[in-house]
């Protein structure tokens, strides 16, 4: 058994949502953890902080390629948590998710054109498509009652005009927490490769898909899926890992593999780091029984929250989580502007986690909670919370 009590102190670590935390109230007292940014508040898997001791007392910190004890670490995860089988050569590292999806839109579409997004979604695909001057394309996800939806007769109109060229999906969905299912990935397929609109799929959350549900790599379904899409992996949200900055893009088709590495080369960067690809290996070799405990702390702590949000703060609606450990709270019942839910959370009730509005105006008046922490740092955010409020409502 591991133990998942332990939090760990990341004050004055350099840690970004630590640091976001004293830049928006610099008088937080110490106690309180942020729950923003999707890293968590446990110490990275025990197995991986041995393996890399050990590995650093006989190595060479020298330039590194990919060592085959890493690929082939990855294609067995691959093959054994997902059930789909890959070639080494398919493999494309990169030094995060996020740049690849830099990337992928200058190496797959041009100035002007458009990239479809799927909002409220992760904000960086916005500015992957606007900072490489590409157009935004929203296709919103559809709400009803706590569940969202994709909008597929608005996919099939966005998708048909010729100058929309990309579809960059969320799968699992930050931040609404869908797992989308066998059915929803393949009408996805089938609107876009008829219009011919290439898929990025970032699937860096399917390794955290909650008991019920299964995450499908979108390149498993059939061939010509796989041959017209782009899969990003990684074992940072996975294992803690953010911070080594290791992710695998996974792309079938030789031609858009090539097209993919030169944009990177033109850039100029190519190879990650020596302590990263050994980081990758130990997670997926040795990290599987902590995974699966961890998945069972998530799913406590989301049960915890839905519980107490329901007996205490009925107005707080949240929707069901099914992969991701990012809590999707509507709290636009509390009937503050998106402004004053923001000033109310970080100074009176001294909650921060990410604001809705960041992921688009859907988010307006949503929260996303980051639930991979120790329980009892989510008791104390809650019973704060009801205080807080209580004092408002007063
Ligand atoms: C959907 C999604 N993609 C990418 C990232 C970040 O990826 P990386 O740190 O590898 O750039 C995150 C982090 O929260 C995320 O939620």
């Amino acid at each position: 058994m591991y133990n998942f009590s332990v939090n760990p102190d990341r004050a004055d670590s350099g840690s970004v949502k630590w640091s976001a935390m004293k830049k928006i109230n610099p008088q937080v007292p110490s106690k309180i953890v942020p729950l923003s940014i999707a890293d968590m508040e446990l110490m990275t898997p025990p197995e991986i902080i041995s393996g890399l001791q050990a590995f650093l007392s006989h190595t060479v910190l020298g330039y590194t390629i990919p060592t085959k004890g890493y690929l082939h670490a990855i294609s067995n995860w691959m093959q054994q948590r997902h059930n789909w089988t890959i070639d080494h050569s398919w493999i494309v590292p990169s030094p995060g998710v996020v740049p690849a999806l830099f990337n992928a839109v200058r190496a797959f579409t041009e100035e002007g054109d458009g990239v479809i997004i799927m909002p409220p979604v992760y904000h960086p695909f916005s500015r992957a498509i606007t900072k490489n001057n590409r157009r935004i394309i929203e296709n919103s996800l559809l709400k009803k009652g706590t569940d969202y939806y994709i909008d597929f007769d608005d996919l099939e109109k966005k998708a048909h005009n010729p100058k929309n060229k990309l579809l960059i999906l969320c799968s699992p969905h930050n931040p609404v927490g869908r797992v989308w299912t066998k059915k929803e990935l393949q009408k996805i397929a089938d609107i876009c490769l008829s219009n011919n609109v290439n898929i990025v799929s970032d699937e860096i959350h399917s390794d955290i898909v909650l008991p019920g549900y299964r995450h499908t790599v979108l390149a498993s379904l059939n061939d010509t899926i796989a041959e017209n899409c782009i899969i990003c992996t990684a074992p940072s949200k996975t294992f803690n890992l953010a911070g080594l900055q290791v992710s695998n893009i996974i792309i079938k088709n030789d031609l858009l593999r090539r097209q993919f590495i030169s944009t990177a080369v033109k850039a100029g960067y190519g190879a990650l780091n020596i302590i990263g690809y050994k980081a990758c290996e130990i997670a997926y070799t040795e990290c599987s029984a902590w995974l699966d405990q961890f998945i069972l702390l998530i799913a406590k702590n989301k049960t915890l929250c839905e519980d107490f949000i329901r007996e205490n703060i009925p107005q707080i609606k949240i929707t069901n989580m099914e992969g991701t450990y990012l809590q999707w709270w509507d709290c636009r019942a509390l009937g503050m502007t998106k402004n004053e839910l923001e000033t109310f959370m970080t100074q009176q009730a001294l909650i921060f986690g990410d604001e809705g509005y960041i992921f688009g105006h859907s988010g307006d008046g949503f929260e996303r909670i980051n639930l991979a922490c120790p329980t009892s740092i989510l008791e104390s955010t809650l019973n704060r919370l009801k205080t807080a409020l209580n004092k408002t409502l007063d």
